[in-house]
């Protein structure tokens, strides 16, 4: 490697350090300051790492600039027309797109542990009906902990493959259980005979009274939001993930910190509020008032499902989720879907204007899928859920790897304090 061959020169009060320049296989440059504070006695300042790389990865690459999203190489659009969930979930987890014998005896893993332990149930029946599914979901995958002792040890290889196992193939089943606790009815255990997604969709849909058959277009609609949402490189939840996991955490509790991450409007929790949006919106003649919105300085408000720290360009992502939306509505025979009509009018408008061209604000990932979850039956409270059990297999592969990783060391950033400088204790009578 040409690690150090580059370095990067930088000058305090007249004396000049010399930093090592690494090169990645694609992206830019990275400086390594790892040395930088018992050489130069000073921290790098970087709230949010807008410039600051945490770790190293072989797992997803980013071209912001382009708009391009690869998973081990492979990019994104044709893993969403050629591959399915499953097959992307092997890539990221092991590093190559399997052989067929490798894929059936993966997706025969998953499927064997799709099951949740039965005295799980009583742990859902403690949630409150109205909770959020997010809130259950944090609560029960982090209980997967006192359930699963089994496969807790990080230091065990062995163990986290099945930690692994256990919840790519359990995440569905929660997050279905977690939807039909909030609409009272009864729990549908996950089926071995039906593909990942079709099993996902049924445990959410079917009731016990009558027969339920899953619509292919829909299933193929699931898998694809699933493949679509896997793993996006080092972003809030997975740096969650991994932090938590610096400390020698078990994966359970790892992940649903992660959950928990994904959660905010700022994440995972943007396509709710993107579709809460959009129907707020209601007719395409109230936009303009919403671009005003959210060009405006003093107004909180922002364009849900627009913008994003990595891309400049438009997620490719929101590329394969939009032509998602016009073929699943239209095999639904909804084609003239409101929301649609509105999202696709508030998309044209935002581009043409000059404050989102400028500050580079397109579309993204979470811009479309509600709209396709929507017609699908979802409520938009199980939006982020669903984004969860698609992104558990890159919270799963980023962990792995970090744990296997020779340079982990415990996450511990530093400060730029500027509070109060050392002064004596004021007795309570004399404040
Ligand atoms: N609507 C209006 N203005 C925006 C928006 C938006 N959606 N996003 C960014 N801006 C403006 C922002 O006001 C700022 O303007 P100025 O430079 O004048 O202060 C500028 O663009 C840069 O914004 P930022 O907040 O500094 O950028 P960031 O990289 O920290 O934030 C973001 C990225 C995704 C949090 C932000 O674009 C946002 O809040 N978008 C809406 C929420 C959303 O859709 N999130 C989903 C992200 S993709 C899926 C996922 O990651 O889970």
């Amino acid at each position: 490697m040409s690690d150090e061959k580059k370095v990067a020169k930088l000058e305090i009060d007249g004396k000049t350090y010399e930093l090592p320049v690494l090169s990645p296989t694609a992206g830019p440059d990275v400086i390594d300051i790892r040395k930088l504070y018992s050489t130069a006695g000073v921290f790098t300042y970087d709230p949010g790492f807008t410039s600051t790389a945490s770790c190293e990865s072989t797992i997803t690459f980013i071209d912001g600039d382009k708009g391009e999203l690869q998973h081990r190489g492979y990019p994104i659009d044709q893993l969403a027309e050629k591959s399915h969930f499953l097959e992307v979930c092997y890539l990221l987890l092991y590093g190559e797109l399997p052989t067929p014998a490798q894929l059936e005896d993966f997706e025969s893993r998953v499927t064997n542990h799709t099951m949740l332990h039965e005295q799980m149930q009583y742990f859902f029946r403690g949630f409150r009906r109205d909770a959020h599914p997010m809130a259950i979901m944090v609560g029960v995958v982090g209980a997967m902990s006192a359930f699963y002792h089994d496969s807790t040890d990080v230091r065990d290889e062995w163990q986290r493959e099945v930690a692994s196992i256990r919840l790519i193939a359990k995440m569905p089943t929660i997050a279905a259980w977690a939807y039909k606790y909030s609409v009272g009815q009864p729990f549908i255990y996950p089926r071995n005979d039906i593909d990942y997604a079709s099993n996902f969709l049924r445990m959410c849909f079917a009731v016990p009274t009558d027969d339920y058959q899953v619509n292919p277009i829909l299933s193929r609609a699931m898998d694809r939001i699933f493949t679509l949402h896997a793993d996006h490189e080092q972003n809030a939840s997975t740096s969650t993930v991994r932090l938590a996991s610096s400390s020698g955490a078990n994966p359970f509790a790892c992940i649903a910190a992660g959950i928990a991450c994904l959660w905010g409007p700022a994440h995972g929790g943007a396509n709710q509020a993107c579709l809460e949006m959009l129907r707020e919106i209601g007719t395409p003649d109230r936009i303009p008032e919403f671009i005003a919105r959210a060009k405006d300085k003093d107004d909180p408000f922002r364009l849900m499902g627009f913008g994003h720290r990595v891309y400049r360009n438009f997620d490719p992502r929101a590329k394969v989720m939009k032509q998602s939306a016009d073929e699943v509505l239209e095999l639904l025979g909804i084609e003239d879907n409101p929301t649609l009509q509105v999202a696709k009018e508030l998309e044209r408008q935002a581009l043409a204007d000059p404050y989102f061209a400028e500050k580079k604000l397109f579309p993204n990932v979470d811009f479309y899928s509600g709209i396709i979850l929507e017609a699908m039956g979802f409520p938009t409270s199980m939006f982020t859920p669903i984004f969860a059990v698609s992104r558990t297999i890159g919270w799963i592969s980023q962990w792995k790897e970090m744990i296997a990783d020779p340079q982990m060391k415990i996450g511990r950033p530093r400060q730029l304090y500027r509070g109060a400088t050392l002064r004596d204790y004021v007795d309570i009578d004399k404040r």
